[in-house]
């Protein structure tokens, strides 16, 4: 059984840098919760960063300040990841699959895959190659002439096409905590790989991964709106829980991983404890809180714990259809501010 004990917090190595405010355990421990490959897309649809950046010039600015781009560079040359890779047999972090579903974004090109970039925008919105055409055709027109039924279907499409927009907070939450919070036991327990931060959808997506430059033409770069962020947090959660129960289902053995997996679980049904209790208007998150708590944290429990994320799954689709923030200013007071962003906004630049 893994009971959620805690006090096992300290048999786990791997230390967060002690700048950042928020962490789970007071920041005693970090581990990425490897699954990678929840958020792998097919390399044969990748058309990669610097297609995207043809239009997206603001937006292209924005990423290559984060961590996101950063690691195609930095991660090959990182002692931290060498011992890692070493820990796991891997020789070439580059052309190693294990490590590159994660922190690099793959294209096939002719004959092989090849590592492009880091984590890139479609890492987030996903594969490109059947919408990016679509998207930002106007069906033929002209944003002017296009009439409003023929860009609706025109976002249809992109839609069914796999493209994953601003709206689809669902889509966007999953890819997030696919890397995030990642079931790869063998990657925790033996190559000591950090298990994932306390990641929360508002303070982890507003500060250096923003990048809302798009519709203000370059002018600002302005944070998700109050109902926005109300939705970003409750959806999160949401997310958090459903991916933390699939987690668990991957531990096999009484190791660091299994209990990060089920502290994280615990973690998230207490904030969906107190967002029920801030928005009872919102009869779902009662719901999400009797699903949190419909199978128990132990090993050789797949089949009610899948059961549970199903239904959380269910409810979250269900959710973003019918919600838009308006009637949850109750969850405010919950709601990370600013001042607990993580990393640093970028502002458009004067010159476009
Ligand atoms: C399941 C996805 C996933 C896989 C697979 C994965 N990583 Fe990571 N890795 C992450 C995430 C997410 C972070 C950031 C953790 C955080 O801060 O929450 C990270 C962070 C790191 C860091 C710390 C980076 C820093 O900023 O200091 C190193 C080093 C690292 N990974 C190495 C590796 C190596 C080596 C492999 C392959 C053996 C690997 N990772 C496989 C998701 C993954
Ligand atoms: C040829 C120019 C062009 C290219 C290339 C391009 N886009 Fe766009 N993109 C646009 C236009 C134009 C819009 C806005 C369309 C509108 O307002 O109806 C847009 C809008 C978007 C949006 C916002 C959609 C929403 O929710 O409203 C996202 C996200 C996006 N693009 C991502 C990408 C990604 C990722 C790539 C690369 C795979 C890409 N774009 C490549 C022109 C382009
Ligand atoms: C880490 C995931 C991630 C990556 C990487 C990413 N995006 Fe986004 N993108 C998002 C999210 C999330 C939003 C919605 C942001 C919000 O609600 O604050 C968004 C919004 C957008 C928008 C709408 C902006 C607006 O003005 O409203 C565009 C356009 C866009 N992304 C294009 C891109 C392009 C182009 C890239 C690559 C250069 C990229 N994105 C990389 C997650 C990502
Ligand atoms: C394909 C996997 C993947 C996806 C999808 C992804 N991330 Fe990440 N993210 C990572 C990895 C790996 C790192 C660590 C990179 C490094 O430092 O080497 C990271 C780092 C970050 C950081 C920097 C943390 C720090 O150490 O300061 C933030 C913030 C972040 N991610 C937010 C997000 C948000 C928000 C989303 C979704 C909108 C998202 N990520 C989607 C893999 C991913």
């Amino acid at each position: 059984m893994i009971s959620v004990r805690l006090s096992f917090n300290s048999s786990v190595s791997g230390t967060r840098r002690p700048s950042r405010p928020g962490y789970f355990l007071s920041g005693s421990l970090i581990m990425c919760f490897t699954a990678c490959g929840a958020a792998a897309s097919n390399p044969a649809l990748i058309v990669g960063p610097n297609a995207c950046a043809e239009c997206h010039k603001q937006e292209t600015e924005a990423w290559k300040t984060t961590h996101h781009f950063k690691t195609f560079r930095d991660l090959p040359r990182s002692e931290e990841a060498k011992k890692i890779a070493e820990k796991m047999g891997i020789r070439r972090i580059k052309s190693e699959s294990l490590c590159v579903n994660c922190h690099f974004t793959v294209q096939q090109k002719d004959d092989s895959k090849e590592p492009v970039a880091g984590i890139s925008c479609e890492s987030c919105h996903s594969a490109g190659k059947d919408w990016i055409k679509v998207h930002s055709g106007y069906s033929g027109k002209t944003a002017k002439t296009e009439t409003k039924a023929e860009e609706a279907a025109r976002w249809k499409l992109a839609d069914s096409n796999g493209m994953i927009r601003t709206r689809a907070i669902y889509q966007l939450a999953k890819n997030c905590y696919g890397c995030h919070v990642v079931p790869q036991e063998e990657l925790v327990n033996k190559g000591g790989h950090r298990a994932g931060s306390a990641f929360d959808l508002v303070s982890w997506s507003q500060g250096e991964v923003r990048h809302n430059t798009w519709y203000s033409k370059g002018k600002e770069n302005a944070a998700a709106n109050t109902t926005r962020r109300r939705m970003l947090y409750l959806v999160g959660l949401g997310v958090e829980l459903e991916t933390s129960l699939r987690a668990v289902t991957k531990a096999t053995v009484r190791k660091p991983y299994a209990f990060f997996m089920a502290q994280r679980v615990d973690r998230v049904r207490k904030q969906l404890a107190a967002a029920a209790k801030a928005a009872p208007n919102v009869l779902e998150i009662a719901k999400l809180v009797e699903y949190a708590h419909s199978a128990s944290l132990k090993l050789n429990n797949e089949k009610l714990l899948t059961a549970a994320a199903d239904r959380v799954s269910h409810l979250l689709t269900g959710l973003t259809d019918k919600y838009d923030g308006s009637t949850m200013a109750g969850l405010d007071a919950l709601i990370p501010g600013p001042e607990k962003y993580v990393g640093r906004v970028r502002q458009p630049s004067a010159v476009n």
